[in-house]
């Protein structure tokens, strides 16, 4: 018998159908429910596209009211969660912090999670809608702890973005800087089964309930093949310095076969699709703050990776240095992608959860032959 083909990581491999969105790295293009993403990201408000992630469609005015007033009326964390994240030690990454918090949530919802082998479709929606509505003040309240600040109430005024950067600095900044944090939760949403998704569908195919398919999601995205490459991105950023050093720099990294983190994708092997609207924000936030110095980093290593290796940057590229322009510390980075992608994830949860399969694959035995204890 001929051995079963492995794809290692599952390159190529096509385990479900989804109508969430789709990844087309041919067209290089990215659309959510049948929307490309870049004219999401210029025309929508995040919460509208939380709506259209779930739902299938976009709200119309009395939808979007209505979700917004219930992702208002979720905003504050309850004492009870505020006392778990300060039971998480200040250097525990955080996002140890915002996975910890998330499981309390779960733990503590008033609907039980026992019960979940039979959560209804609404059920689910509304625990995503909870968890949507909290992560921004589980962000937040991380970062202040960090730097010693006191922790800020939501604003039942403001909009999701402009409330999520009120909460985190303490004023609500220039509508430049909010529109390009806006377009950014958009563009880190829902990208089809990456890892973090996956994760969270294979949770779900158990019969396990929301929060603990967004724990597991939350773990995944933790790993700097994932979601911390926006980080790394900084890291990178701060050892070069300079547009000037970024030459010597890469011969060494390259002769070193380093990995550089923010370039390369897994689908998209000619440029990833959101990288072009992200450039376009950063190159707003460049000019807003008036860091030509960040816009020349970024082009010299962009122009020399690519030239060298024919990779071309993902998303973490641009908004590594946005986020850190808008005052975000770099640990915060991931925490943010958390904040977006939990629509993506709830949505695949919900999907997943709709048309049920146990996800369980094979595997390949390659250890010892069969032996036995010597008496
Ligand atoms: N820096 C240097 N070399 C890279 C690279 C990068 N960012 N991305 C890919 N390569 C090289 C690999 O070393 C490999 O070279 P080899 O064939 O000589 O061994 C080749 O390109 C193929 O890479 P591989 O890692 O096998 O492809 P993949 O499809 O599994 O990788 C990533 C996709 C995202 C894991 C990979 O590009 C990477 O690690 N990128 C950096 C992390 C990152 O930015 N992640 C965020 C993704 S949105």
């Amino acid at each position: 018998m001929t051995d079963p083909e492995i794809r290692k990581g599952l390159a190529g491999v096509v385990v479900d159908t989804t109508a969430i969105s789709k990844v087309n790295p041919e067209t290089n293009s990215l659309l959510y429910r049948g929307y490309p993403v870049q004219e999401l990201a210029a025309t929508q408000p995040f919460e509208a596209v939380a709506y259209l992630l779930w739902n299938g469609e976009l709200p119309d005015a009395e939808q979007l009211a209505e979700l917004r007033a219930t992702e208002r009326a979720h905003r504050a964390l309850t004492d009870q969660v505020k006392a778990t994240i300060d039971l998480v030690p200040r250097e525990a990454h955080p996002m140890d912090e915002v996975r910890t918090a998330v499981s309390v949530i779960g733990a503590t919802d008033a609907a039980g999670s026992a019960l979940d082998a039979q959560a209804s479709p609404e059920e689910n929606l509304a625990r995503s809608i909870r968890l949507f509505a909290a992560l921004p003040a589980i962000v937040a309240y991380g970062q202040r702890r960090r730097r010693g600040q006191e922790p800020i109430e939501p604003r039942d005024d403001l909009d999701y973005s402009a409330n999520f950067l009120w909460m985190t600095f303490g004023e609500v900044p220039d509508p430049v800087v909010v529109d390009a944090f806006n377009r950014s939760m958009i563009l880190y949403a829902e990208h089809s089964f990456n890892a973090s998704t996956f994760t969270a569908r294979v949770i779900t195919s158990t019969l396990s309930d929301l929060y603990s398919a967004v724990v597991g999601a939350i773990g995944a995205l933790k790993g700097p093949l994932h979601g911390g490459a926006n980080e790394a991105v900084l890291h990178i950023f701060d050892e070069i310095g300079d547009a000037a050093n970024v030459k010597p720099w890469l011969d060494q990294a390259l002769a070193e076969k380093r990995k550089i983190m923010g370039f390369g994708h897994r689908v998209y092997k000619n440029g990833d699709s959101r990288v072009p609207t992200m450039k376009s924000a950063l190159d707003t936030l460049v000019e807003h703050y008036g860091r030509a110095d960040v816009a020349e980093l970024y082009d010299a290593l962009e122009q020399e990776f690519v030239a060298r290796k024919g990779i071309y940057p993902n998303l973490d590229y641009p908004s590594g240095p946005a986020y850190n322009l808008i005052g975000f510390d770099t640990l915060t980075f991931t925490p943010l992608f958390v904040a977006a992608r939990v629509t993506g994830w709830t949505a695949h949860v919900i999907e997943q959860a709709a048309a049920n399969a146990l996800i369980r694959p094979l595997s390949l035995y390659d250890g010892p032959d069969e032996r036995h204890v010597r008496l």
